[in-house]
């Protein structure tokens, strides 16, 4: 069997995933996004020069395959603005983009009933992306999404683009009291990209299958994180697809033997953009340092991130829901110069401690204590360092006792935002 890796946020997302998917792309053959939509927001540094990609898989700038599987929602508008920046910098990307029939779209109504709802929310909002992630997710479930496919016979997109957007608009008009949108307008648009993304489409199950029959290694790029999952995370303030690692499966077409590491991403310290319980959040100066060192911004949105310690509690349930086989450490550099660094092992919840992460609602979650086990900072800095033994001893420590928390070795460091700054301590494809 290949080496296929499914690389997963273990946290709630912006977890460095993009940078990591980067730099071990250069030993694979392939690259999958297979969940999510243009709500994720992955970085890539690169002598210098940062990339934002919202689509098109973190592994673009290697000479490799890049699909977008079934299980992705997709904005075309979003994908041609970021092919156009791509070859603005001189990447191809003909012969190496590869688009799944299936995917369903995403159209302007879904973007305005996701904000249409987030205003009705008030207080109870989600602090969505805004990107029409979940009405199209929705409509995927209740059977009435458009694929991609079913744009290349334009009589028969514009009946169903007219069914589809005649209800959004009565939910917009009626329920939501928002403006209607113009069919023909989206009808226009949308047929205008279809010889454009025509060349892409395929049966990319097929096309994986043919790249696993080869015995060559693909990597699976997982979005979002799997705090955010629709059915693990802290729901309802969850996205609104499985970000957990099988869905590498259902949203490929691949079966579950198809599989071979599952590596689990962790900040060395926690974020989360949008409400929802965040249970070792700080707001003091150390969530402050974490904020301001990790220019912690969100990607896609540019909103703030919230900042806290890393919730080991968390991430042992990430472990189980992913079945993670090892661990990549990111962002190590943004602890240098705390004086002390605070790792949760348990929660108090009323006092009743727990030591896994309890299955309570996300209103009872708020109420949960994290406690905590102290570590000494260190002062040196660690930034850009990529060898082991030149860490300070403290980070050294630090880092061994998150791998005997968790259980898990953590076979890859990252000390800095550019693909060059890691510490590689276990190569996964051999
Ligand atoms: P993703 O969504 O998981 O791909 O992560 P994002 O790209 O949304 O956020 C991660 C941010 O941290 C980006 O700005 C990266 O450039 C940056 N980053 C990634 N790894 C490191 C690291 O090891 N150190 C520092 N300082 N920044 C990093
Ligand atoms: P990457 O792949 C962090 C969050 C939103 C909101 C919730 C639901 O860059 O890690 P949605 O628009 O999906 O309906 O929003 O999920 N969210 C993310 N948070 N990183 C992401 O992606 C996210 N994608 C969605 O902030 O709380
Ligand atoms: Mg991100």
């Amino acid at each position: 069997m290949a080496n296929s890796i499914i690389v997963i946020g273990a946290q709630w997302g912006d977890e460095g995933k993009g940078k990591i998917i980067d730099l071990l792309t250069r030993q694979s053959t392939a690259v999958v996004r297979f969940q999510g939509g243009h709500n994720a927001g992955h970085t890539l540094v690169i002598e210098g020069d940062e990339t934002i990609l919202h689509l098109i898989p973190s592994g673009i700038f290697n000479d490799v395959d890049c699909v977008i599987a079934n299980g992705v929602v997709l904005h075309l508008p979003t994908l041609f603005d970021e092919i156009t920046l791509l070859q603005k910098k001189g990447v191809s990307i003909d012969h190496k983009l590869h688009i799944s029939t299936l995917c369903p779209l995403i159209f302007p109504s879904h973007i305005a009933l996701d904000n249409a709802k987030e205003k009705t929310l008030g207080s109870k909002a989600i602090g969505t992306t805004g990107r029409g992630i979940g009405p199209a997710y929705e409509d995927k479930v209740a059977r009435r999404a458009i694929h991609l496919s079913d744009m290349f016979d334009a009589e028969r997109f514009l009946e169903q683009l007219n069914r589809l957007m005649e209800f959004h608009n009565f939910l917009l008009v009626n329920y939501y009291n928002a403006k209607p949108l113009d069919v023909l307008a989206v009808g226009d648009e949308w047929l205008s990209y279809a010889d454009k993304v025509k060349p892409y489409v395929k049966d990319t199950a097929l096309f994986l299958d043919s790249i696993n029959n080869s015995n060559a290694s693909i990597l699976f790029e997982g979005a979002q994180g799997t705090m955010l999952d629709i059915d693990h995370g802290t729901y309802p303030y969850v996205t609104s697809s499985n970000t957990v690692a099988g869905a590498a499966s259902t949203g490929t077409g691949l079966g579950p033997r198809d599989f071979k590491h599952v590596l689990g991403i962790i900040k060395a310290y926690t974020t989360r953009v949008g409400s929802g319980p965040f249970p070792t959040e700080t707001q003091d100066e150390s969530g402050e340092h974490l904020g301001r060192v990790g220019v912690e911004f969100g990607a896609t949105t540019g909103r703030p991130r919230r900042c806290g310690w890393l919730d080991a509690v968390a991430v042992k349930k990430s472990i189980i829901n992913n079945s993670i086989s090892h661990f990549c450490l990111t962002k190590l550099d943004v602890l240098d110069g705390l004086e002390k660094i605070s790792i949760a092992v348990e929660y108090d919840y009323n006092g009743k401690i727990f030591t896994s992460f309890p299955s309570i609602s996300s209103d009872e979650l708020k109420r949960c204590k994290p406690i905590y086990r102290e570590f000494k900072g260190w002062e040196q800095p660690t930034s850009g360092i990529r060898n082991f033994r030149d860490l300070p001893i403290e980070a050294q420590d630090y880092i061994h006792a998150i791998e005997s928390i968790l259980s898990k070795k953590i076979v890859l460091i990252s000390t800095g935002p550019d693909r060059k700054d890691n510490i590689i301590l276990e190569d996964l494809f051999t």
